[in-house]
């Protein structure tokens, strides 16, 4: 989905799922506060038997956003609509939870589930603001591309600046050429993670490859032959190609930002999912351990 939807996200249909969770923590407080005439406020009493099971579906119902995700991907609004659900309900089982163990937290298998469970709801704030936050750079933004549009357009500028190295000197041409070749967009994960640049250039005099970060040391060659240039042909072409450069230069830096934070939103999963999945697994184990034990 396009992430920059995130905003509408948050207010879908007015606001529906956010009143639907203030709803349910309400009715849960109720619940709650209705605990202590025969036993004091804990999960086993009937009204905490019905919170952890609310809480419990709740949990099923959010991780099956997955799902969902794979299932509606032609159908955004659908989708809108179940992600603005998780992201409201999801926050309000911070309460329902708590509510249902009646805040007695210690250390043992049940508080484990707790524990878990507020790892997938912070890591979940944490996804939530890495959407809203870059949204220009991730999807459509106001400068009007999207990653693809801005590939694309590099092709044309690489296209561009073969066409005018042609009408360089050979030591010039190779160098121009080599810059193009040895641009790494984005290398292995951690590069990307890190947003670091790592493409070269082939010195023409050694033939050993030197770092050419942002485009920097082609655009410093080009600019020091304007003046030295032999003819108008090639000082045009010079001229063309350090234009052409520092708008590759700018192409560049915007791609390898979108890929740095598509590489967040990916560590941000590595954690949100696993996290989901050991929730789970608590959940059954505490279960099974109070029917057990109880
Ligand atoms: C998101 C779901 C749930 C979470 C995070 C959760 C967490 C907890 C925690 C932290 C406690 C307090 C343990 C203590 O007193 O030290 C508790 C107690 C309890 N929970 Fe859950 N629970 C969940 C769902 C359920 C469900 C579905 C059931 C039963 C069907 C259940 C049954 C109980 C019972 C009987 C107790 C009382 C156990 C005791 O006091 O020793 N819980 N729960
Ligand atoms: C018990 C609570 C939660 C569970 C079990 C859960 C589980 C999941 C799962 C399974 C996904 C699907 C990931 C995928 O397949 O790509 C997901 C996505 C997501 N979750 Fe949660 N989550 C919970 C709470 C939250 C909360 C509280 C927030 C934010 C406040 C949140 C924000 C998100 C976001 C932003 C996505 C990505 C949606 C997208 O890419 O379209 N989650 N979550």
């Amino acid at each position: 989905m396009v992430p920059n939807m995130f905003q509408s996200i948050l207010k879908y249909k007015k606001y529906r799922y956010l009143k639907l969770s203030l709803l349910s923590v309400l009715a849960s407080y109720i619940l709650y506060l209705s605990q202590g005439s025969s036993q004091p406020a804990n999960g086993g009493t009937l009204q905490g038997y019905i919170l952890g099971i609310f809480a419990t579906f709740l949990v099923l119902l959010l991780a099956s956003l997955g799902i969902r995700k794979r299932k509606y991907s032609s159908n955004l609004g659908k989708l809108q609509g179940w992600t603005s659900a998780h992201i409201y309900l999801g926050t309000s089982l911070l309460l329902i939870a708590s509510f249902h163990a009646a805040f007695q937290v210690g250390w043992n298998i049940h508080t484990l589930a707790y524990v878990l469970l507020l790892a997938v709801i912070f890591s979940g704030f944490y996804g939530l603001y890495t959407y809203l936050h870059y949204p220009r750079v991730l999807s459509i933004n106001n400068t009007g591309g999207t990653q693809n549009t801005w590939l694309e357009e590099m092709g044309e500028v690489d296209d561009k600046i073969k066409a005018q190295a042609s009408s360089c000197q050979i030591e010039m041409r190779l160098f121009v050429l080599s810059a193009l070749k040895n641009t790494i967009l984005s290398g292995n994960f951690y590069p990307q993670l890190r947003g670091k640049d790592l493409s070269k250039i082939r010195e023409q005099s050694n033939k050993k490859l030197i770092p050419n970060k942002n485009q920097q040391r082609i655009i410093d060659a080009i600019a020091t032959a304007i003046p030295q240039s032999m003819n108008q042909a090639e000082s045009g072409a010079l001229n063309q190609l350090l234009t052409l450069f520092s708008r590759r230069q700018r192409l560049l830096k915007i791609i390898r930002r979108n890929l740095q934070v598509r590489a967040y939103l990916k560590v941000w999963l590595m954690f949100h999912i696993p996290l989901t999945v050991a929730l789970m697994a608590a959940l059954i184990v505490h279960i099974l351990v109070v029917f057990i034990y109880w």
